[in-house]
């Protein structure tokens, strides 16, 4: 099954992995996305990788009039998947008003827009953080979706209540559906160098700082915690391959279309935790040396154990994450190597000689 999807979101880390994967599935895509934290050059390495070009409109996903236009000059646009949104959730405690506004007014403008335009199917991007301490419920490590849902910050409740809008809109319009996709940590880049995460700002994540100190634009690593009831102290995370994270979309909106499930949530982890040094080690293995770190203090609002049980996924999507944590350190390495500015430069020639 192919058709026309909306992305929103779609030059950013995960959506642009996502138009790849479904332009290669067959898909017609059409992006919008306000390049706050993403660059038009993303389309070009679409097209350097897979010979096809995603559509393209610079559109704020607030701005319900300007997605109205994208929707109206494509008719043909049958499903949409939301990716657009702030994503730090250390920034998300300093300026919570300006998340709600662009995550939850961002989404029920795109779901005002969709209604105009007769398109019943959303992919949402929804996030392992509207869990928040799973630890503290008894046996939900790993954790299944019906653990209950508690956020520890901003961000992760500007996710819980778009779930809540998307359950609530599509159960009161007949011929929706909704799949709330919560994703746990996402890592690595395309194995051939040329696409990958090129964060704008300063990085929050681990893998990207891990990245910028592997090439030296960061000195060390501060591994935030070592008194976490785990192996080595530290904190556990499901880290899965951005390509698998991708395909997981995929596999949700041939759902949608195929059995009509109405709204439901679906985790997409390996299943598999790992902690910040099994990470440190893993890619330092993948560079050829120790990446220096600092021991730190706990970060604020960071939870011991954030690993999927990815079981209804596997079931219900026919998914399962198949990459391993080594591909996702060499597919960072090479990016990060052959990219130390991201898309603010050309990839190498012998990348594009490949
Ligand atoms: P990203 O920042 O790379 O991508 C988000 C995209 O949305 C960017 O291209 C940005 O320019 C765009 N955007 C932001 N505000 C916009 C606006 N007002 N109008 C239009 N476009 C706008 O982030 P990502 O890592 O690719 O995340 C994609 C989605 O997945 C987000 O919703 C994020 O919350 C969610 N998510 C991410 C992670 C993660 O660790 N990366 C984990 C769970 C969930
Ligand atoms: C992973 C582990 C840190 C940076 C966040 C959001 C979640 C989702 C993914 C977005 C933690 C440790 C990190 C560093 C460190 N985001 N760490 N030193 O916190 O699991 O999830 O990103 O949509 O919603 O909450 O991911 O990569 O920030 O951290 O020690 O410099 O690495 O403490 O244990 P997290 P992360």
């Amino acid at each position: 099954m192919a058709g026309t999807v909306l992305i929103t979101g779609g030059t950013g880390y995960i959506g642009s992995f996502t138009s790849l994967e479904l332009l290669d599935a067959g898909y017609d895509v059409i992006i919008v996305d306000n390049l706050y934290n993403s660059s038009e050059e993303v389309l070009n390495r679409i097209q350097l990788i897979c010979g096809k070009r995603p559509k393209f409109y610079n559109v704020d996903v607030t701005d319900e009039e300007g997605l109205d236009r994208v929707f109206k000059k494509h008719p043909e646009i049958d499903s949409v998947i939301h990716f657009a949104a702030l994503k730090s959730v250390g920034e998300s405690t300093e300026k919570p008003v300006e998340y709600y506004r662009v995550n939850v007014g961002g989404t029920i403008a795109l779901l005002g827009a969709m209604e105009k335009n007769n398109v019943k199917n959303i992919v949402f991007s929804s996030s392992a953080t509207v869990y928040g301490d799973a630890t503290k419920h008894e046996n939900m490590i790993p954790i299944p979706e019906h653990c209950p849902i508690g956020p520890t910050n901003p961000y992760g409740r500007t996710k819980m209540m778009i779930e809540m809008v998307i359950q609530d809109h599509v159960e009161s319009h007949p011929g929706w559906n909704g799949a709330l996709l919560r994703y746990f940590n996402p890592a690595g880049a395309h194995p051939s160098g040329i696409m990958g995460e090129d964060p704008q700002g300063v990085p929050y994540n681990l893998l990207p700082l891990l990245g910028q100190v592997a090439v030296g634009r960061r000195e060390k690593l501060m591994v935030y915690g070592t008194d976490y009831a785990s192996h080595d102290g530290t904190a556990i995370r499901d880290y899965i391959h951005v390509i698998d994270l991708a395909k997981g979309h995929i596999a949700a909106l041939a759902k949608l279309h195929n059995d009509n499930p109405g709204c439901r949530a679906w985790n997409l982890g390996t299943g598999k935790g790992s902690t910040v040094l099994d990470m440190v080690k893993a890619f330092s293995k993948v560079v050829g040396r120790d990446l220096p770190y600092q021991v730190a203090e706990r970060r604020k609002g960071d939870v011991l154990d954030l690993t999927a049980m990815p079981t209804r996924a596997n079931i219900e999507l026919g998914w399962k994450a198949k990459m391993t944590l080594e591909e996702a350190c060499k597919d960072l390495w090479k990016w990060v190597l052959n990219n130390p500015q991201g898309y603010r430069q050309s990839p190498p020639q012998e990348l594009l000689d490949a």
